[in-house]
This record gives C-alpha cells, structure tokens and sequence, in this order.
C-alpha cells in the first residue's frame, strides 16, 4: 500500500509536470490594470487579445456602478443558504425572467457557475435508461456531466451531422430497449476553433429520431444572433433547441449562468439539479449586475456593433496577410501555425516581450502534433489600431518562425538549461 500522496507529488498530471517551466507565465499569468484592450503584463504594456470581455461591459461605468451599488447595498453575502432553503429573492426571479425573455424561452434558472451548473444539468436531465450523443469537442463542463451519467453515451465527430446521425441510430435502438429517451448535446460556438455548431441540421434531425437538444452557447450568447439572443436565433432555430444555456463569465463579464427551457422542464431542474440544491445562492451584486448587464445588451446593439467591427478589422486583416484562421465562423479569431511546442513557446515570449501582444497559445495535445494555434479575442474595446499593430507583429514572428529562428532560439535555451 502506498501514501495517496506520494503517486501526487510523483506524477503531477499532464499540465501539472509543466509547471516549472511555465507558471507565471505561459499558465497562471498575471494580467494587471483595469480589464481592457491594454492591460500589463510582467510589468509591460500589452495589448491583450485573450479575455471574453466580448462586449467591453468588464469595466464600463454603468457596470462599474450597478456592481458597486449592489455591493454597498447587500455585500457580497447575501442572500445566504441554497435557493430552496434561504437564498431565494425577488432579484433572482426577475434575472431568470429576463433571461427566460431574452433568449425567447418561458422560464429560466440560475447557476452559480457554468461549470458545475452544466455537469448537474446533465446529471438531472438524463436517468440510467437515457442515451447521450454529444460532439467529441464539447467544453470540460458537458464531458464531466456525461461522465456523471449511468447509462450508455456516444459521441460524434466533430461538428460531423453524419456521424451524429450514424451514432442517434445506435441511441435509437439502445433507448427502444431501455424504453429511454435520448439527449443530444453540441456547443452553439466552439470555443477553441471558432465554428458554429451545426444547431440547424441537428435540430433538423428531429423529423427523423426522437431526440432533445441542450446547447451550450457560452460564447455565443451577446455576440451572435439577433440583439445577440445567441446562436440559435443566428441560425433560425432557437425553439428547436430544448435546454438553453448560457454563461455571465464571458459577454456578460460576470460570473453565474443560465438555463432556459419550457416551464415545466425548468420546474424540474430547480428540483433536481443538484449543484444548486446544495450550493449558496448567487450573491446580490451578481444577480443585480448581471440585470443590468443584461439591460445594456438589450438597449446599447452599439457594443455588440463594435465588437463586430473589430472582428472583421482583425479577420480579413490577418486573412489578406496570408493567416489561416481555419473555419471561424465567429468571433474567436484563431491562427494557424506550424512549429513545434518550444518554438511556440519562444515565438509567444517574443510577441509579448517585443510586440507588446499578449494571446493564448493552443499546442499539442490540444490540437494535433506540428501545429500551433495562437488564438485571439478581439472585443468591442479594441481599436483599429490595436488590430493593426496586432497584424504587423504577427507577420514579422511568421517570418521568424520560417526561417528556423525560433528553433534556434528554443535549442540554445535547452544547451543552457542542460549545462
Ligand atoms: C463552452 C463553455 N461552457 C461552459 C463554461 C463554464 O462557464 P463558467 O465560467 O460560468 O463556469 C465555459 C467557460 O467559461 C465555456 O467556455
């Protein structure tokens, strides 16, 4: 028998063994100032290209304001106790229909996270004689849930309606013996890549099999869509999609989420889910913030506007310079590289230390051997002129990764490291 830590401190996990090399700042960098277009990072100026802050609502006076009011008001602790004990309030009630209104559904619930509240709504919605058919990129939060489930689960490839198709006929044949049901699970926007789940030809698909649909639409809530009513609405299908979810961690620039869904089916959850049934509430300067957050997507469409403006600025930028940005449909803005992980690794010091550009760096085993992706978030706080520096910077490391100069750099770091 051993000591459970010793395997602990022995094998640190697939990132965990990286974490000398790049605390501080590949993983857990510090990002200073106020959240914005230009923020400091390890005491420089950088223009940051890596926050979801899509509609710049992180640090807009209206925000600012509600949220410190909301503070003053009620602190941080209120209301105490789960929503079915004690934490129950007339604030939260008007969030969920508001949110219920906005993306077109007769009833709402409130999460405390995405996260958890996904894996709990998963767990709620399927019994051990249900069958999950979800797309093999969906976020953590929806494999943790299908992971929770006891009955049988299939995934389909990547945003592939046919192979959706192919793995619904094995749910088909697995529910009519289990006398099941059968619950498809895709993204409204993936979140790594960029694309839009197929929402219309999945919801197509319900003339043919007996299915419901859950959609995650974290990113694509307030950027996409009518009003930014999310990707259903984008794509024409809101009312196919059975169980709606959105989070306030991203557009909204907040923290708690949402699920949206006919009355009953939201009856049920607040009943059965159990992250929510065993967790405090949403503290007041939450619901209260993310009401007017809410509000200012409803009556300010400028931000999501400028948003959009300077998604296309840095799109068509960086495509007429000759970047692949692979198949984005959205706002997530992706660079397709190739180079090994330490040439990714010295290429991204160099964007930061010499371009003042800060964005996330997507490697092997994220995405497949020999290709980087550097990955932007342009929002409605950038400028024309961030996107132009950002376009410049990107073609001057592209030469310097084709020439080896990277490669270079990297091995003579190791010599070092090694002598
Ligand atoms: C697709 C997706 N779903 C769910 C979540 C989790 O949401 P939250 O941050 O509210 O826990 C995230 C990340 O924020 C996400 O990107």
């Amino acid at each position: 028998m051993k000591d459970l830590f010793d395997r602990i401190i022995q094998d640190k996990g697939p990132l965990g063994k990286w974490a000398e090399q790049a605390e501080g700042y590949y993983v857990f960098p510090k990002l200073e100032g106020p959240i914005s277009n230009r923020m400091i990072f390890n005491g420089k100026r950088v223009i940051t290209w890596s926050i979801n802050d899509y509609l710049g609502l992180a640090n807009h006076p209206e925000v600012l304001k509600a949220d410190g009011e909301a503070a003053m008001e009620h602190g941080m602790a209120y209301p105490m106790g789960a929503r079915m004990m004690s934490g129950h309030t007339n604030f939260h009630e008007q969030l969920e229909r508001e949110c219920a209104a906005f993306v077109g559904k007769e009833s709402a619930y409130l999460v405390n996270f995405g996260y958890q509240g996904m894996v709990s709504a998963i767990d709620a919605l399927v019994s051990k004689n249900d069958v999950i058919v979800y797309d093999m990129d969906t976020h953590a939060c929806i494999i943790d849930g299908v992971r929770l489930h006891a009955g049988k689960r299939f995934v389909y490839k990547h945003n592939d309606v046919e192979s959706l198709e192919k793995n619904l006929q094995r749910a088909v044949k697995i529910a009519e013996h289990t006398n099941g049901g059968i619950l498809v699970v895709s993204e409204g926007v993936f979140g790594m890549r960029g694309e839009q789940g197929r929402l219309r030809e999945i919801v197509a698909l319900k003339e043919k099999y007996n299915f419901r649909f859950l959609v995650d639409d974290a990113h694509g809530f307030g950027t996409l869509g009518e009003g930014g009513r999310g990707t259903g609405y984008e794509q024409g299908v809101q009312d196919g999609i059975d169980v709606y979810f959105a989070t306030f961690a991203k557009s909204m620039a907040g923290i708690g989420a949402f699920f949206a869904a006919d009355k009953e089916i939201i009856q049920f959850l607040k009943y059965n889910m159990r992250s929510q049934m065993f967790a405090k509430s949403l503290p007041m300067p939450m619901v209260k913030g993310a009401l007017k957050r809410l509000d200012m997507l409803r009556t300010m469409p400028e931000l999501k506007e400028k948003l959009w403006e300077n998604v296309n600025a840095l799109q068509q930028g960086l495509r007429s310079a000759g970047f692949d940005l692979g198949t984005t449909q959205t706002c997530i803005t992706p660079v397709y590289l190739k180079g090994d992980i330490p040439e990714a690794m010295a290429m991204v010091q160099d964007l930061r230390e010499n371009h003042g550009i800060f964005c996330s760096i997507v490697v092997y085993p994220v995405i497949p051997k020999g290709l980087i992706i550097l990955r932007l978030i342009p929002t409605a706080t950038h400028t024309l002129d961030d996107v132009n520096e950002t376009i410049a910077a990107f073609s001057a490391i592209r030469e310097k990764l084709e020439k080896g100069i990277y490669k270079r750099i990297a091995s003579a770091a190791q010599k070092v490291v090694e002598s």
